[in-house]
């Protein structure tokens, strides 16, 4: 596991985008794509380089890794739309390339098969980005959850709920379920890229890079997968 320390989120995001890059331009064309804050500077500064340098996401799928249980793909706190408001209405990524969990699916445990068909189908995810959450979850993977998981339904736990509860109503209108590739599905990728930025993101960062390999982190699996680059910045590199 190979640690960048950066001296703050926007040249952690560049640090990251120039590996999404370079793996592009190495020939990568599956791609996973995760959500959330630590990866925004990322996400803006592939569009500037889609803008400016002529990155270029045709011919490349990707995988978004979770998405709320009951949340229509064009609800705005919908995963899928968050993707496409951060990175991919903003690049050249064929819209039939980007591939959704859907969380309006009946049944949500054959959608989670669906999913992982689609990953086997496509081959191994050449790269994949990651954020971490302050209970050191990556995907959806809570706490508790078993290292060979695969994409499956999952309780989110109240604690992530009152930390998504800022971008929702209230806990109250946080989903309870949502589909997540496994810890296992994860790992199949090729090169996973985790990115953490800020300070309440430190405690997150050292249990994963640091602590025992334990489902209590689920991010701590990441120190058994030969390829993985964790991009942090000042911040949340304080308690390493
Ligand atoms: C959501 C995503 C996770 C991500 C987390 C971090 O929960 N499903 O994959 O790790 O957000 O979010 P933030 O960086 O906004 O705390």
């Amino acid at each position: 596991m190979e640690v960048v320390i950066r001296p703050d989120a926007y040249a952690a995001g560049r640090t990251a985008a120039g590996i999404v890059q370079q793996a592009l331009a190495d020939g990568v064309t599956t791609l996973g794509l995760a959500t959330g804050s630590s990866l925004l500077q990322v996400y803006r500064d592939l569009a500037r380089r889609h803008r400016h340098e002529g990155l270029s996401f045709s011919g490349v799928d990707a995988f978004l890794l979770d998405e709320y249980v009951g949340l229509p793909a064009l609800d705005p706190q919908a995963l899928a739309q968050e993707i496409r408001r951060e990175l991919t209405d903003h690049v050249d990524l064929d819209p039939a390339r980007l591939h959704l969990p859907s969380g309006t699916a009946p049944d949500p445990a054959a959608e989670a098969r669906r999913i992982e068909q689609r990953l086997t189908e496509a081959g191994p995810v050449g790269l994949q980005l990651l954020d971490i959450g302050v209970n050191g979850h990556i995907g959806f993977n809570e706490p508790g959850s078993s290292l060979a998981s695969r994409t499956r339904l999952k309780t989110l736990t109240d604690d992530t709920r009152r930390e998504h509860a800022r971008f929702f109503g209230g806990i109250a209108d946080v989903p309870r379920h949502v589909i997540t590739q496994g810890l296992a599905t994860i790992g199949q990728a090729s090169h996973l890229v985790l990115i953490a930025t800020g300070p309440h993101k430190a405690g997150a960062v050292t249990a994963a890079v640091e602590g025992p390999v334990t489902a209590a982190c689920p991010a701590s699996v990441l120190q058994l997968h030969p390829h993985v680059t964790v991009v942090v910045d000042e911040l949340a590199a304080s308690r390493l």
